[in-house]
């Protein structure tokens, strides 16, 4: 068995503050790297900001700020975030470091030396939202997917990568390791790319467009592309080439990602690793998307989750069990707040919560809070089921957590906790306390049910680690001790007799949505609202304009979506999430304020021209409109 891993995150954009479908990665990444430390593995957790490119240098002019103070203030609210989610990383990389810059600097070299870069003139479609060329297969009715915006034709002189070279290499990788890119749909997903001819990558941009990244070292005109370089953090990271951490870890790599990167992960970054002479990652793990009520988390909708709010609405634990829980490893999941105080109800203060209550009241009832002697004769006896339920839990949730299928590996503990709650209803504690002649099956009941919950404690460590630690303190182990380690765990019967454990704790109280309010954002939120000053040239490029509404209508499977018809500066749809608060019939003759200038977005297959402005408080939505009727299309000034 391997006796080290390493797993990364994506390094995330500053061109937006972390949200929780980054939160939901650097988790999944936080509970692989904290079971793996639990095996017994030597583990090396990192994440980290990509802070070069057009994304990045629009979004600090929007912001009135040089692209350096804007990066700084960005990687720093995420490296800020990380540990209020209580995520372990070992490192935090920004690409403007010198150190990576270094690397970048070098491994081109390497492979332009190696002749696998050539320069050349290249005519093609150019989406600047992506920052890449598109070949016109790629497109979608002649438009990028993602940015719902023709590509430009431009041309231009650039640097190219010879991938193509590396196609058939990369094919035969891929079926060699079954596991190098998972889950399988993945896996399918590159291999169906790969059938078609592979088109060399463009790796430069022309100073006179873009200078805010790492000049290529043998052509002072030309800056980097932006995934060439950050892609490279995953070696740069650990020291590359010579570094003591890069020989150690970078053997066991692994990547954490959703879907929307898998094509520079799954193919650009081992292409670029094996012309570089780099051994390639062990395994690419591949996430879904989370989603909003079934929508698209988006600024424009308004709908972004701020994973802050939840953890201090519902408590961190809950909420990174949550995240792991209800999303399938691999397959998109849909949040929402009533699923969490669902789950949360259920399997954290009914299943686990109850149970471990109830335990430990018994205990006190009937042994003062000591830890009883019992006879191993009747342990074996009235012990063996929880027993071989646990042995067998733990080879459950060993083999998911290998794989990453989360979700699988705690629906078997959930299992093994449903499993002990039947069996107190079975053995009914309270009934065997009527007889002292029973006291030693008494005991030996309680001494099971308190190794099951040992046994629970530290299978639940990777997703809670804070609800395990109060179980194991009230348990009476030492928390100094390696109480996590699966091997620990398997043995059986290590409670000692005669430990007096401290009266029980509400793991997770129940919540009530109805009464649950939300918390005002936090302290630092106002602060950063209050920060993002603007000038007034920035507010001047935001056309906001008055607009009639024509026509309105429900959008089906949008609960909160109405797609709506406005006579602005002409006519233009827009789709908006007020559907809670208005019905369509009465919007129509309807004066709003929009924002006429937003880029254009898919919205439930909708391309939504604007944004209504709308107020918002505990009472739902309210649309600001002039205070007279005004002609549509009206200039706000
Ligand atoms: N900078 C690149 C990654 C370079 S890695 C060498 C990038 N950054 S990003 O900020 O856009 O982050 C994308 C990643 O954030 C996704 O791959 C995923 O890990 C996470 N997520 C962002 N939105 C998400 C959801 N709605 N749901 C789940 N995860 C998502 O791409």
């Amino acid at each position: 068995m391997d006796r080290v891993f390493y797993i990364t995150t994506p390094i995330y954009y500053v061109n937006a503050r972390p949200h929780l479908g980054h939160a939901y990665t650097t988790i999944v990444a936080d509970v692989a790297s904290r079971y793996q430390r639990m095996q017994g593995r030597e583990t090396f957790f990192l994440t980290g900001t990509d802070e070069h490119g057009d994304k990045i240098v629009e979004a600090a002019r929007a912001e009135g700020m040089s692209p350096k103070s804007y990066v700084d203030k960005i990687s720093a609210e995420f490296r800020r975030l990380w540990p209020e989610l209580n995520i372990s990383n070992d490192a935090f990389i920004r690409t403007t470091d010198a150190a990576h810059i270094a690397v970048v600097e070098r491994v081109l070299q390497k492979i332009y030396d190696a002749g696998d870069i050539y320069f050349s003139e290249y005519e093609g479609l150019y989406c600047f939202g992506c920052e890449r060329f598109y070949v016109p297969r790629e497109l979608v009715d002649g438009k990028c997917p993602d940015h719902q915006k023709a590509p430009e034709r431009i041309k231009e002189s650039n640097y190219f990568f010879r991938m193509s070279r590396y196609q058939d290499w990369l094919i035969d990788h891929i079926r060699k390791y079954p596991d190098f890119i998972r889950p399988e749909r993945y896996r399918n997903e590159v291999l169906a790319f790969l059938r078609d001819p592979l088109e060399d990558l463009c790796i430069s941009r022309p100073k006179s467009r873009l200078q805010w990244g790492i000049t290529l070292p043998f052509d002072s005109n030309y800056v980097t592309y932006v995934w060439f370089d950050a892609l490279l953090n995953y070696v740069s990271a650990l020291g590359y080439p010579e570094g003591p951490r890069f020989r150690k870890f970078w053997p066991y790599a692994q990547h954490v990602v959703a879907k929307d990167i898998l094509k520079p992960h799954g193919i650009y970054w081992p292409i670029m690793l094996k012309a570089a002479g780099i051994p390639v990652y062990r395994h690419l793990n591949v996430h879904g998307y989370w989603n909003v009520d079934r929508t698209k988390m988006s600024k424009s909708i308004g709908n972004v989750v701020e994973p802050l709010d939840l953890k201090n609405i519902y408590g961190l634990d809950a909420f990174r069990f949550f995240l792991m829980r209800d999303m399938a490893f691999g397959l998109d999941s849909s949040f929402s707040e009533k699923a969490l105080v669902e789950r949360l109800n259920a399997d954290l203060a009914n299943d686990l919560g109850n149970l471990f209550s109830r335990v430990l009241a018994m205990l006190h009832r009937y042994f003062k809070g000591r830890v009883p002697e019992s006879d191993p004769a009747m342990c074996d006896e009235f012990g063996k089921t929880l027993c071989a339920g646990a042995r067998q839990t733990i080879a459950h949730y060993a083999q998911h957590m290998e794989t990453m299928a989360f979700h699988s590996a705690l629906a078997a503990v959930w299992e093994y906790i449903g499993e002990m709650n039947r069996y107190v209803d079975y053995m009914m504690p309270w009934e065997l306390a009527k007889s002292p002649s029973k006291e030693g099956q008494l005991a030996a009941v309680l001494c099971s049910l308190l190794e099951g919950l040992r046994v629970v404690s530290g299978l639940i460590y990777p997703v809670m680690p804070a609800t395990a630690a109060t179980m194991q303190r009230h348990l009476g182990l030492d928390a100094g001790k390696p109480f996590y380690r699966l091997s620990t765990l398997e043995s059986w019967g290590c409670l000692p007799a005669g430990t007096l454990l401290p009266k029980a704790v509400s793991l997770f109280p129940r919540i009530d949505i109805k009464q649950k309010k939300r918390t005002p954002p936090s302290a630092r939120a106002q602060e950063e609202t209050r920060k993002a000053e603007i000038d007034l040239e920035a507010f001047g490029r935001v056309d906001l304009r008055v607009a009639t509404v024509t026509h309105a209508e429900a959008i089906p499977k949008a609960k909160k979506l109405l797609k709506l018809q406005v006579d602005c500066d002409g006519p233009r749809t827009i789709v908006a999430g007020i559907a809670k608060d208005y019905a369509p019939q009465n919007l129509v003759g309807r004066q709003v304020v929009i924002v006429a200038n937003l880029k254009p977005v898919k919205l439930m297959g909708i391309l939504s021209q604007g944004m209504l402005l709308a107020v918002g408080d505990d009472k739902g939505l309210a649309l600001i409109h002039p205070d007279r009727e005004v002609a549509a299309g009206a200039s706000i000034r």
